[in-house]
């Protein structure tokens, strides 16, 4: 059996994407003969046409390497049927470059965007499988996402090393930990590293209901005190806000970072108390994947190389239990799995005396 094989990674990077890559092509080399195209910066390359037949020896020495070999675009799935000034139909270019390279099926890594468009290209007609990768951990159907747990591991590193700070200067430290729409590496990383108060973007916050949290720690003899924000967190009148408004709103306020905004809340109702904004930003995104990810990632690549040998298309790979499987590319596409604020993992964080600023 022959198969020729499209492998492209789009959206932010993350830990993962090199070790994915190397679980489809190895596994796909071992069990049928294989062909890959590695085609770059995600579906620009394949808009484009930039594309490249990879050699075995390429899928070598990338196990630990974070990034992505193959470069990556963001491309936004709202744009994709909209024909803009350079007059092209990115929908045409993406068949006519898929049929031009003889595939027999795309490898699509990616997120929530990456995964629409994936979807989109199997609705016309293309063999698509899609690999779930983001450290924000929001792919529907699946309980992890790879980069997630490497994400985790460096935003609990930044927050211990805060601890040491905090503590000598008896400070209030906020820590603005991504993800814009989910706070799953707020909530673990929070828990992970001890923060005394976790704010997602699932759960508005009342300023005044983190001051209390602070003052009971005074109150307490504890000199400092760890917040983790989400960087999309938001407080009560926020969330009642439309999008744009928000957005609005807070460019006239002159919003520089929710961490930021946090610090300046705080010392206006606790003028006594010194607060520092710490962003370890795309810090969090970096370097090699942790062992869990490598293992995660490996999983999913040769689970995507049994689907091609299986021919099944449509679909995208997903861990769920301790079970590496797959959903119809239909049914998670645009879905975006947020923290049910009633979340198990709330509930421990709850009853460990963690503050989501609600209550
Ligand atoms: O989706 C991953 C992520 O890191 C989010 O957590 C963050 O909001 C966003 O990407 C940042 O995007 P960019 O790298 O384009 O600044």
């Amino acid at each position: 059996m022959k198969r020729r094989i499209g492998i492209l990674t789009s959206g932010g990077d993350c830990p993962g994407l090199n070790a994915a890559i190397r679980g489809v092509a190895r596994a796909a080399y071992e069990m049928f003969d294989a062909e890959i195209i590695g085609i770059s910066d995600g579906y620009r390359g394949l808009i484009e046409g930039d594309w490249q037949e990879m050699k075995r020896s390429q899928f070598s020495g990338i196990l630990t390497l974070g990034g992505t070999i193959l470069g990556t675009k963001r491309t936004p799935f709202r744009n994709m049927r909209v024909i803009g000034e350079d007059n092209v139909d990115k929908v045409a270019a993406m068949k006519k470059n898929y049929a031009d390279m003889k595939l027999d099926c795309l490898v699509t890594l990616g997120g929530n965007g990456t995964h629409k468009t994936a979807n989109l290209l199997s609705e016309e007609g293309l063999n698509v499988i899609g690999l779930p990768k983001t450290i924000d951990n929001d792919i529907y159907g699946t309980d992890f996402t790879f980069g997630f747990h490497t994400a985790v591991d460096i935003a609990t590193d930044v927050i211990d090393r805060i601890h040491t700070t905090a503590a000598s200067h008896g400070r209030v430290m906020v820590i603005e930990i991504m993800g814009n729409k989910a706070g799953w590496l707020t909530l673990y990383s929070g828990i992970a590293g001890g923060a005394d108060v976790v704010l997602l973007p699932e759960i508005p916050y009342d300023i005044k209901e983190v001051a209390k949290c602070v003052e009971n720690r005074i109150k307490n003899k504890k000199s400092f005190t760890i917040i983790a924000v989400a960087e999309g967190a938001m407080d009560r009148k926020e969330a009642k806000m439309k999008r744009k408004e928000r957005e609005q709103a807070r460019q006239e306020a002159g919003f520089n970072g929710i961490a930021n905004r946090i610090c300046k809340e705080l010392t206006a109702v606790m003028p006594e108390i010194e607060a520092r904004a710490v962003v370890p930003g795309h810090l969090q995104r970096g370097g090699s994947p942790s062992a869990y990810d490598r293992v995660l990632s490996t999983q999913f690549g040769v689970h995507a190389a049994q689907l091609i040998a299986q021919q099944e298309y449509g679909v995208t790979v997903a861990l769920v239990g301790n079970t590496i499987t797959h959903n119809k590319l239909s049914e998670i596409a645009g879905v975006p799995k947020l923290v049910p604020v009633d979340h198990q993992m709330v509930q421990v964080a709850r009853d460990m005396g963690i503050s989501f600023g609600d209550k």
